[in-house]
Formats: structure tokens, sequence, C-alpha cells
């Protein structure tokens, strides 16, 4: 393959580490920067540091072309493209922190001859910002829209590319749409807002996408209805589509949360409420605590009650636990007086430190044993493998709730559990027909 054009990498995380592998696949020799000196050291030693499907490879394969160093300076000096991938969480306001962007900002060179490429996620006018502090500074907005699970491929088959730069900028944005032109994905050219603002509109749509799902399984519940149904019918429109519409316990993980936030807070900033986020945020609060409901409704108070959580992670392939709604389910377990036993196949290292007191167990059976009931947070492939027969005889009490209505209600119900979804209530929806049929 040809050398194309070397690039730097700054702040090497989920974004920044799969950028780079990918960028090294495609020829470039890639200066990969990070503060942590031990993620540094762990990375030129080839020891993965985190989990996401194809990446170790990835980097293994390319090893010749990507250098893992904690100088920015060395960076600066191989290449004129810098893309910016540092962490941007939120602060206690619900504005997005960038004091890790800054601090990249502070060691850029504003030469001319350097482009800083902004992959973190920012609030609409960072880049106007920045571009007025640092006189001489080329700015790109290129946000980053890859899924955590599904990075490499999202990265590599992207659905569009969205390059936002001003005029005066020409130049690096021209570059960075090259370097993007090979994967085939269409290039949206546009303004630095315009860019930063399709990232944060983009994640707050699909919230809302979630957040409205969730909120018609609540009524599907009184009224008899099934979600995965009304689901499968609304999906079909091709007005609506089907992804994102699967009914369950609530968005986490390091984007959702914190980019709707920062985009009601940017609004409320400029005076204006943003008031359908609100809600949002809202319903997806309230939607991790209804399964406590579901387990007092028949369990009756928890206290003293073994309960295990079936997947850690916010989301299956990836040992990611920020804004994970198992945080916030054994939290709320503990404070009812329950016993809280969890099992994830990846994110137990990271759940160490996450979740005091709960007992981490090394498989899903540990996990069941002896509980009174079970939540399905994470769904991994391998729980909807389980012998339910053997599940039942091992739990002291029958219930499954499955919070990412994941399972097959029929295979659990047939081992003697008592089967509880998200939208999804058989016994619910055979009397709302028969009051329907007796004109109830
Ligand atoms: N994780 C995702 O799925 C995803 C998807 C799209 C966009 N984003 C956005 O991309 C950004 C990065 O997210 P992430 O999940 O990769 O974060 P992360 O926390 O996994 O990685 C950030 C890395 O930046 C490093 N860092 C912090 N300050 C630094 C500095 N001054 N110099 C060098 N390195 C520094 C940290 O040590 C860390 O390794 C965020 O703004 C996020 O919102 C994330």
């Amino acid at each position: 393959m040809a050398e194309r054009e070397p690039i730097g990498v700054v702040g090497v995380g989920w974004v920044g580490l799969v950028t780079a592998a990918c960028f090294a696949e495609l020829g470039h020799r890639v200066h990969a920067v990070d503060i942590d000196a031990a993620k540094v050291e762990a990375l030129r030693a080839g020891r993965p540091t985190i989990h996401e499907p194809g990446l170790d490879d990835l980097v293994e394969r390319n090893r010749e072309r990507l250098a893992f160093t904690t100088e920015i300076g060395e960076a600066l000096d191989a290449a004129r493209l810098l893309f910016c991938c540092v962490d941007t969480p939120p602060t206690h306001s619900g504005d997005a922190d960038l004091s890790r962007v800054r601090a990249v900002v502070d060691r850029f060179r504003g030469d001319g001859g350097h482009a800083l490429v902004m992959k973190s996620t920012v609030p609409a006018g960072t880049g106007a910002a920045i571009r007025r502090d640092v006189e001489g500074i080329a700015y790109v907005s290129c946000p980053e829209f890859l899924k955590e699970g599904s990075a490499i491929e999202d990265f590599m088959h992207p659905d569009r590319v969205v390059v936002g730069g001003d005029p005066g900028d020409g130049w690096a944005s021209d570059a960075v749409a090259e370097l993007y032109a090979p994967l085939g994905g269409e290039i949206v050219r546009t303004d630095v807002a315009s860019a930063e603002m399709v990232k944060l509109a983009s994640n707050a749509f699909l919230a809302t996408k979630i957040s409205f799902i969730n909120e018609i399984a609540n009524v599907c519940e009184e009224v008899g209805a099934d979600v995965t149904e009304v689901a499968r019918g609304m999906g079909l429109d091709e007005r609506i589509g089907s992804s994102f519409l699967r009914a369950g316990i609530g968005y986490g993980g390091s984007c959702f949360p914190k980019d709707v936030s920062a985009l009601k807070q940017l609004a409320g900033n400029t005076g204006y409420h943003f008031q359908l986020l609100t809600a949002v945020i809202e319903v997806n609060e309230l939607q991790k605590r209804r399964v406590i409901g579901k387990l007092k409704e028949h369990l009756g108070p928890l206290a003293g009650k073994r309960v295990a959580l079936l997947g850690l992670a916010f989301k299956p392939d990836t040992d990611d636990m920020r804004e994970a709604s198992s945080l916030v389910l054994a939290a709320r377990l503990q404070g009812e007086g329950a016993i809280v036993a969890g099992y994830d196949p990846v994110a137990r290292g990271r759940a160490a430190d996450l979740l005091p007191g709960v007992e981490l167990c090394g498989s899903a059976a540990e996990a069941l044993e002896g509980a009174h009931a079970a939540i399905l947070v994470t769904e991994w492939p391998e729980f909807a493998e389980l012998d339910w027969a053997g599940v039942r005889e091992a739990m002291a009490g029958p219930l499954i709730v499955d919070g990412r209505n994941f399972l097959d209600p029929r295979k659990v119900s047939a081992a003697g559990l008592v089967y509880e979804g998200i939208g999804r209530s058989e016994a619910r929806a055979g009397a709302a027909v028969e009051a329907a049929q007796r004109g109830g």
C-alpha cells in the first residue's frame, strides 16, 4: 500500500485509538499522543486498553505505522493535521467540560502550517472561540459518529463524514475531506458551527427516539399492547425507520447522556429553553427506576432479597461502564436493602471500582445462584442462550426482568420462570383483549 500523509491523533481512548488504527490501516503513518503514560506504555507493548471487536488485531497489524507517545511535539513535528480526540465530560452545570480540549489547543502552534481537526464532541461555537483565541490556527470540525461495539466498521463504512471549515482554512478542510474520500461515505462539507451542531443534534435525536419508544412501552403496559410489535409496525414506515426503537431501561454510555445535557445547556445559555430535551432526560431517568417498581410488584419489599444483574456495560460488545444503567440500578437496589450480584463478560475489571458493595461474579450462573430475581441489563448474546430450566433450579425466586426486551418470553416462561419485559406484558395483553371483547 502506498504511504499516505502522516497524521497526529491526540487522546487515545475509544475514538482516538480507533481513528489512529483505522488511518494506519488506510496507509497513514499515525503519531498517537496521550497524557496517560500507562496507557501509552500498554499500547506500545501491544496490550489492549479497551474492549472493541477487531481493534487489537488492527493495532497489531499496523504496528509499523503506529507510534504512541506522550509528547504532542512529536506529532506536531511529523504531521500537519492533528485530530483532537480527548474526552469532553459533563461539568456539574451540564455543560461540556472543555478543559482537555483547551489543554491541547494550548500546545498547538498557530503557525498556519498545522490544523486542529476536532473529533471530540464540543458545543457549537467552540471552533469559533478557539479561532478567536489562537491567532493563525487552522481549524476543522470533523465530528465522530462511531458506535462502541462496531466502531471499526462504522469508521471504515461511514453513513456520512461531516467536514466543517470556515473561509481561510480551505486547505485544511480539503485535506481532511481527502483523507476520508477512500471510505466512500457521503462527505458533508459545511461551516464549523453547523458541523458542531450536526453531532449534538444527531445524538439528541437518537436519544429522543429512545425516550419516545420507552414512553410508548409504558403506555403499552397500561393498554395491553406489546411494544415490540408496535415498534415493528412503526419501523417499517420508511419515514420512521426501525433503528433506536427498542424499548428498555433507558440509554446510557459516554455520549448520549452528556451530549443531550450539553445541547440542552447550550440552548439554555443562549436563553432558549429546550423543552423537548428536558423531557427526554427525565423519561430516561425514570425508565431506569421503573424496573425497581416491577421487582417490588412481585417481591414486595426488597430488603434482604438477592438480585442478579446480567450485564453491567452500557451496551454489548464493549467494556465501557460510563453512565451505564447498571450503576443506577445497583445503587437503587442497595438503597432498598437488596443484595446485588452482577456479571458481565468483559466489563468486570472496570466494574470493580464503580459498583461498591456489588458481588461481582465470574459467570451468569454464579450471579443467579440463590437470586430472588434477575434483571437483564445488557443484551450480551450469551444471555439468550442460558439454560432456563437450570436457571430456575438455581434461583431462589422465579422472576426475570428483561430490561432490553432481548429474551424469548416463551422460553423463559416454559422453564417455570416469571418473565417481565418492558412494555410487553403478555398477561396484561391478554387481559386487555378480554376486556375489549367484553366491551370493557
Ligand atoms: N466513545 C464514543 O463512542 C464516542 C463516539 C463519538 C464521539 N465521541 C466523543 O469523542 C471524544 C472522546 O471520547 P472517548 O470515548 O474516546 O474518550 P476517552 O475518555 O475514551 O478517551 C480520551 C483520551 O484522551 C486522553 N487525554 C485527555 N486529555 C489529554 C491531553 N491534554 N492530551 C492528550 N491526551 C489527553 C485521555 O487520557 C484519554 O485516553 C468525546 O468528546 C466524546 O464525546 C465519543
